[in-house]
């Protein structure tokens, strides 16, 4: 009988494709994947740490798993992702959770299989982590959430170390894969019936394949491939977004109209203080230039409440920058203290009272453009790349513009990966309802 598995993942886009390449790599030695954690005889948790209630979630996920170890010491429990770059995780691992039976890295992925192999068959345990990554391997097999779209790695690492974040300490320095490799890899995509990719890398303006291949090169040349029909890419650092790339939205139909583009905060004393290497000034004069250039564009970024030292005036300016670009949606985060970044040591933290209050008041805020924006499209007609059906109701079906709205309507199981014509009855904060087009 084949052996079982199940994957957690916790964190971005980077971890949910590492796991999608684990699951390709155990489907490959002919494991079959299982619903439900408990009925796998190997569990895999790909950890997070980029905010300390994922590292909390984490070890609460690992104190649930330490019974069935109990009942069944041939479970096979791997742990990996970025937490494990942190020696203190490890440490506590160890000490506390000492039946956990592989722990490995970010940078190591590949050599997974193997580990797998030497657990269940010499029920040897095997620690295996990497500080740094070495060349890129490629090649690798993936087992994709979705028919049709992928995830395609761009490049790895960050060089940028914005002073509260931890990714480049657990995701090592930029590196970019070779333009062949990843035409390569959405060729081969498209023949299989992927009709989107999301283009991945921690900062992907800064993506330099060879001598000729920067990130707006790559995407005139993917934007060719026969059978594509939608690029994405995230996520994009404003202090290093080109006019070039900007000029690659107008020129390459295949690149949604829609970026993500993170601020961070509205005060350009705290960005300083970030190390994010913009100002408030500089953010809004490129959002302008892309609206111009892109008219339509969605957008959406990335919020930190609360920042060490962050004063009610600076706040204040991250309100008023919200108001100025009217974001489509953010995503909202309370700052949290992240072992061996330079924040660390910053001495005035806000106390959590007031970032709380702060953090209500932007998300009541963006919420309220969201739903204004999302109003204005009553009405208009949408084309939709249908990705399934609704959990709690299979008439009603969901997919996503070319803008990234997310789309509810009723349809049937035959569009499921396709594109499809609907009209917007009605906007919602955070989605549109509508109807198929006939
Ligand atoms: N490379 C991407 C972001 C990766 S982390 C970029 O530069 O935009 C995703 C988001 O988590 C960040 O944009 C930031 O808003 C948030 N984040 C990172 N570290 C954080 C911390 N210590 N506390 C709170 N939010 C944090
Ligand atoms: Fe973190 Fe900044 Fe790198 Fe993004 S660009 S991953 S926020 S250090
Ligand atoms: Fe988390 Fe690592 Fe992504 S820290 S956000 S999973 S790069």
């Amino acid at each position: 009988m084949s052996k079982t598995f199940h994957i957690t993942t916790f964190g971005c886009q980077m971890n949910e494709h590492d796991s999608e390449v684990m699951a390709g790599m155990l489907l490959e030695k002919g494991f079959e994947p299982v619903k439900e954690r408990r009925d796998a005889d190997v569990a895999i948790i790909n950890t997070c740490s980029v905010r300390e209630n994922a590292d909390k979630r984490f070890f609460g996920t690992l104190g649930q798993l330490k019974r069935r170890k109990k009942e069944n010491p041939d479970f096979v429990v791997c742990v990996c992702g970025c937490m494990m770059q942190q020696q203190h995780v490890i440490d506590t691992i160890k000490a506390k959770y000492p039946w956990v039976d592989i722990i490995f890295g970010t940078h190591n992925i590949h050599q997974f299989p193997e580990l797998v192999d030497n657990a269940l068959n010499e029920k040897k345990k095997q620690i295996e982590v990497w500080s740094d990554g070495g060349d890129i391997v490629e090649g690798l097999p993936a087992k994709r959430l979705y028919d049709c779209k992928a995830l395609v790695n761009i490049m790895f690492g960050c060089n940028n170390f914005c002073t509260y974040c931890i990714v480049p300490y657990t995701r090592g320095r930029e590196r970019s894969r070779q333009p062949e490799e990843i035409i390569k890899e959405v060729k081969s995509l498209a023949e299989d019936g992927v009709k989107e990719i999301m283009l991945l890398g921690q900062n992907v303006n800064s993506y330099r394949g060879d001598e000729q291949t920067d990130f707006a090169r790559l995407l005139y040349r993917l934007n060719e491939i026969e059978g594509l029909e939608r690029i994405r890419f995230m996520t994009s650092h404003p202090k290093d977004l080109s006019d070039r790339l900007i000029q690659a939205f107008v020129d390459c139909n295949k690149l949604c109209k829609n970026i993500h583009l993170p601020v961070q905060s509205g005060s350009s004393r705290v960005l300083k203080k970030m190390n994010r290497r913009y100002t408030k000034e500089q953010y809004l004069e490129l959002v302008a230039k892309l609206k111009a250039a892109v008219p339509g564009i969605t957008m959406s970024t990335d919020i930190i409440v609360g920042f060490p030292g962050e004063t009610e005036e600076d706040f204040e300016e991250t309100l008023d920058l919200v108001r100025k670009v009217r974001f489509d949606s953010a995503f909202t985060f309370l700052y949290s203290i992240r072992k061996g970044t330079p924040a660390e040591k910053y001495e005035d933290q806000v106390p959590e009272e007031v970032k709380h209050e702060r953090f209500n008041r932007l998300v009541d805020l963006i919420n309220t453009i969201s739903a204004e924006k999302n109003g204005e499209y009553a009405g208009r007609v949408e084309r939709v790349l249908v990705e399934g059906a609704s959990k709690t109701n299979s008439k009603t079906f969901s997919g996503r513009t070319d803008g990234f709205k997310l789309v509810n309507f009723e349809g049937t199981k035959d569009m499921v990966g396709n594109l499809v014509d609907v009209e917007i009855i009605e906007g919602k904060t955070f989605s549109l309802d509508g109807r198929i087009v006939k």
